[in-house]
């Protein structure tokens, strides 16, 4: 028998993770537009951009105008992902609800994406937790690579637990678990949920799942079983992680909405409103989205 929630919190991650990735250059007033249109879709959580630097995605170098013009809906907190102090100064200069850290459990890649060893990292993630603490903020972490990496294969288990109870000793609120390269399978997400949960004490614990090789939904509803109940997402399937080769998008939100629906669960999201954002910023990047949900919308109009 299966155990399901009744509800499923979903986080929307593909104005940052999404365009991080997109090699079509979208205009900041669309960008805007596209988050305004989400924001009234009923999340309560979108993930808007990053505070990186732009030579390294300068798909986001808008960041602080986004920030700053977006129609803020009261009911929604808008996270960006910070990776250092400075990044962390100007979202908090725009006043942002959360910041999100990130680092991988795998060091290679943790190199390509932030320029620095897994333990040269702790240090500067450190200092970004507790001053963003005493800003007031909540500040949600990423493990990357958890169930593999592009660059040293297979990841050992307890380096995925190592990374992750670091980031929760400095007091982060949310820990986010990203299969930055669509490799897990369900076996192997019921098999780290249980050994994670063994070894860690997690506040909130959410999954991060690409779907590079389709086996995203099957991954969530392996975690659904393990209790997990917040799940990252983008909408139409866009995005990837331009330091991991062959990444692409995350788990499409418009499908992962309409299966949770379809087995009862609830989400507050809107599908009309969703299907009406994804078309939007399907034309603005004039490409269709892969989701199979945007496939099936575009067939209908034909
Ligand atoms: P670095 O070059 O090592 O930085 O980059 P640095 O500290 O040596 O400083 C060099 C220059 O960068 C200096 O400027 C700094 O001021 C500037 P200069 O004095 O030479 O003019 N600088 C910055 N500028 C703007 N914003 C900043 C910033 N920090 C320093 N925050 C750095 C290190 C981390 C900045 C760089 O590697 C970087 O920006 N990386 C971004 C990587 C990224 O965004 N990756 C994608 C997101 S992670 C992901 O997708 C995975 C996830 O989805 C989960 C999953 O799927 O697994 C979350
Ligand atoms: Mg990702």
């Amino acid at each position: 028998m299966l155990s399901l929630p009744s509800e499923v919190t979903i986080k929307e991650v593909g104005p940052r993770d999404g365009l991080q990735n997109e090699p079509a250059e979208i205009l900041t007033e669309d960008k805007i537009a596209w988050i305004d249109l989400l924001s009234e879709a009923g999340y309560s959580y979108l993930e808007f951009s990053s505070f990186v630097h732009p030579k390294w995605i300068p798909q986001l170098k808008d960041a602080k105008e986004v920030a700053q013009r977006i129609k803020r809906n009261k009911d929604v907190t808008y996270a960006a992902l910070v990776p250092n102090m400075k990044g962390l100064e100007a979202a908090l200069a725009t006043d942002v609800d959360e910041v999100s850290i990130f680092m991988s459990a795998s060091d290679a890649h943790n190199r390509k994406n932030i320029n620095k060893s897994i333990e040269e990292t702790y240090p500067v993630l450190e200092e970004v937790v507790r001053e963003a603490k005493s800003a007031g903020k909540s500040v949600r972490g990423y493990v990357s690579t958890v169930f593999g990496c592009p660059y040293e294969g297979d990841v050992p288990i307890q380096q995925v637990i190592d990374v992750s109870k670091r980031l929760l000793d400095m007091g982060i609120d949310e820990l986010s678990l990203g299969d930055t390269i669509g490799v897990a399978n369900p076996k192997q997400v019921w098999e780290t949920l249980g050994r994670l949960e063994a070894e860690l004490s997690f506040q909130h614990l959410a999954m991060h799942f690409h779907n590079t090789r389709g086996m995203a939904l099957a991954n969530i509803l392996a975690s659904l079983q393990r209790g997990i109940t917040t799940f990252d997402a983008s909408l139409g399937g866009l995005g990837g992680c331009p330091y991991a080769k062959g990444a692409s998008g995350n788990v499409a939100t418009d499908d992962l909405v309409h299966m949770l629906h379809q087995m009862g669960i609830s989400t507050g999201i809107d599908e009309k409103k969703l299907e009406q954002a994804g078309t939007f910023i399907q034309e603005k990047l004039d490409k269709p989205l892969p989701s199979h949900h945007m496939q099936l919308t575009r067939n209908e109009r034909r």
